[in-house]
């Protein structure tokens, strides 16, 4: 899909099929994520790419909200977890640029996704320890942001912009 049709269209998916994402695919979102620029060209950022059958998925939904209805991950058959080095500065940044080159991949694959920022309190809380070993976060590292991708099983229409409120021209 040409570039400026990805970005007019894409919106963040909750409902997906279950089918599968392939090899390729799950290789393309994640490099997406690499190819994205980071300060100094550090190059800070890890991805974990975890299946939704995979046991941490359950528990984080058990310590986030375990009577909800739709788990966080709204059932997406994969979950991508971006940590980075704490001791960099730009760290928070760099995940959301990685992130969103991803979700931009996700849509230019012909799949959906949506950015999943509410598991924080979860994974960066008192388990901490804990899930950085389930979610295979380098020494060094902390959990940032993820990105559940999977095929859209629903249509939603893109968000509306105000350009004159939110651009001013000097
Ligand atoms: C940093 C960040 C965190 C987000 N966390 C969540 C989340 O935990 N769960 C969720 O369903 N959507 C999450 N979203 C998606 C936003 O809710 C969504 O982008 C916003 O409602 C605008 O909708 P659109 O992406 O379809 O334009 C997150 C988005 C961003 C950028």
């Amino acid at each position: 899909m040409e570039f400026f049709d990805v970005m007019e269209n894409r919106s963040s998916i909750r409902k997906y099929t279950d089918e599968p994402l392939s090899e390729e695919e799950i290789r393309c979102v994640a490099t997406a994520g690499l190819k994205a620029p980071t300060a100094t060209n550090k190059q800070e950022i890890h991805i974990t790419v975890v299946k939704k059958d995979d046991p941490v998925q359950a528990m984080i939904q058990k310590d986030l909200n375990p009577e909800a209805v739709v788990n966080f991950y709204y059932d997406a058959p994969i979950t991508f977890y971006l940590s980075a080095m704490d001791e960099f500065g730009w760290n928070d940044i760099d995940a959301g640029i990685a992130v969103e080159n991803m979700h931009l991949a996700a849509k230019a694959l012909g799949l959906g996704s949506v950015i999943l920022g509410c598991m924080k309190k979860v994974v960066c809380g008192k388990k901490k320890e804990e899930y950085d070993k389930l979610l295979c976060i380098p020494q060094g590292y902390s959990y940032k942001i993820a990105i559940a991708v999977g095929h859209a099983d629903t249509e939603k229409v893109p968000h509306n912009i105000d350009f004159d409120r939110d651009v001013t021209v000097k």
